[in-house]
């Protein structure tokens, strides 16, 4: 059956004590309903409509580009309400699932088991065992097991709220039974809300089988309220990651010290120190090395390649057998050929740096492409910039630079060129000459150092 998935994330949030709207506050890189999205685009829906309302226009902006629908929900008035909004938008036919834009860590695993046990089912809700279960809507069953209500926290009598098995809130309903129950749903509840979960009670009345499944880990159904859930949230986050990353394979230093924002792809054997932060898409080749406190986005770095501590790379293309670091700087547009390295306190901008060619120390290289072979002295600076374009740089293959360099772009640095410590080279250089710009040094023989005048 095709699937239209509803995603409510009308509500403020008020507890999260800020003024965006709750379900973009970020969850390792993205916003929390766009981990819903993403794992629901996962399941090749048929539909997904967001249900906004607070905040909504800037939620639907955060959102665009994505095929997905949005339904206002200007006064919230319950769950049942916020779903009932949908049904003018919803393909007919379809089954429905409802998710939450702050429940962002349910797996498409889950999912899938919810789908799978839903066969037979016109209503099929997602239950957990949490560890307290004050708050949550209480799954009645009967003896067959089959479930005859879910109660509300507020409309349950001392009985009620000893049962531990608790809804979830997500829920599998076929559509023509969507269509049949819920202009029947009532506000005649303490909260005077219309509740989707009266749509238990309803099905039962019209004699259709309702069913719940467990979801294995409760974790996964934790809901967002508070910084202090968005942070556990975030915690668990960064254990499934880091556990994911063990499967296969990757040595991490403390599993509880790695943050992975984004998609992680790593070879064998690699190995990771404490405290990085990985974001965007990064691809790290067999048996690449990272130092602690590295932050690595968009970037990928081929086999045998080491980064050392502190090391800061964005949207750079790293060969093998590269070595960057401690303390280095890579920008984006950064291109390192194989067997390339780049030391301590350098900062690379939109740069190609050629086999076997070093930059070590202390340098900003930007707009500057080198050759092969190329050794950059400590304290060269490329000037790039002359307040309002940028220059290009080009260091041929076997170039020397001698220490505290400054090239002043657009210059071509030919092949073999020498440049003595200390230059500032304003013009091209000659291939396989030493080309320095420097005043000469003197000596002045009276000169006296000034003495006391006591
Ligand atoms: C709901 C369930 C409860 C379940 C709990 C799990 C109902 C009536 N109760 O209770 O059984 O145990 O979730 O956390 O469904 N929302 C809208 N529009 C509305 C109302 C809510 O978009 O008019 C959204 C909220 O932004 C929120 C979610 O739906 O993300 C849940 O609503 P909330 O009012 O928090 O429901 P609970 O009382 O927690
Ligand atoms: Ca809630």
């Amino acid at each position: 059956m095709p699937l239209s998935i509803i995603i409510l994330a009308a509500g403020q949030g008020k507890r999260m004590q800020s003024a965006r709207a709750k379900v973009i506050h970020q969850l390792a890189g993205k916003s929390m309903l766009q981990h819903v999205v993403d794992t629901s685009q996962a399941l090749d829906p048929d539909q997904i409509i967001v249900v906004v309302g607070h905040q909504s226009s800037q939620v639907r902006e955060s959102m665009k580009g994505q095929g997905l629908s949005f339904v206002e929900q200007a006064e919230q008035k319950g769950t049942g309400h916020a779903v009932q909004q949908c049904l003018k938008q919803l393909n007919e036919g379809n089954d429905v699932l409802v998710l939450y834009g702050d429940v962002p860590l349910i797996s498409i695993a889950t999912i899938r088991n919810l789908l799978e046990a839903a066969k037979g089912s016109a209503l099929n809700i997602l239950s957990f065992l949490p560890e307290n279960s004050q708050g949550y809507g209480r799954i009645i069953r009967a003896a067959d097991g089959s479930v005859r209500a879910i109660v509300e926290e507020k409309e349950a009598t001392a009985d009620d709220k000893k049962i531990q098995e608790s809804n979830t809130g997500i829920l599998l309903i076929e559509g023509s039974k969507l269509r049949q129950l819920i202009g029947r749903l009532e506000n005649n509840n303490v909260k005077k809300e219309y509740y989707l979960t009266d749509l238990v009670k309803l099905a039962v009345q019209d004699g259709l089988k309702v069913s719940a499944i467990l979801c294995a880990d409760a974790r996964e159904v934790n809901g967002v309220n508070d910084q202090h859930q968005l942070a556990e949230v975030e915690s668990r986050y960064r254990q499934i990651q880091a556990s994911l990353l063990l499967k296969q394979g990757v040595k991490l230093y403390d599993p509880a010290r790695i943050d992975v924002r984004g998609d992680l792809q790593v070879g064998s054997d690699v190995e990771i120190d404490i405290n990085c932060i990985f974001e965007g898409t990064v691809k790290l080749g067999d048996r690449v090395r990272i130092g602690a406190n590295c932050v690595i986005r968009d970037t990928t770095i081929a086999a045998d390649s080491v980064v050392l501590p502190m090391t800061s790379i964005d949207q750079a293309v790293i060969g093998s057998q590269v070595s960057i670091g401690p303390f280095a700087r890579i920008r984006p547009g950064t291109e390192c050929a194989d067997g390339s390295k780049i030391g301590n306190f350098v900062e690379t901008k939109k740069t190609t740096i050629g086999a076997g060619s070093k930059v070590n120390h202390l340098s900003y290289i930007g707009d500057t492409q080198i050759g092969r072979e190329v050794n950059i002295g400590a304290g060269t600076i490329t000037c790039n910039y002359d307040g309002v374009n940028k220059h290009r740089t080009i260091i041929e293959d076997g170039v020397f630079i001698g220490s505290d360099t400054q090239l002043v772009a657009p210059v071509t640095i030919a092949e073999g060129s020498t440049i003595g410590a200390g230059s500032t080279i304003t013009r091209d250089t000659p291939a396989q000459k030493l080309s320095l710009s420097r005043s000469r040094q003197i000596t002045i023989d009276a000169w006296k150092r000034p003495g006391s005048n006591k």
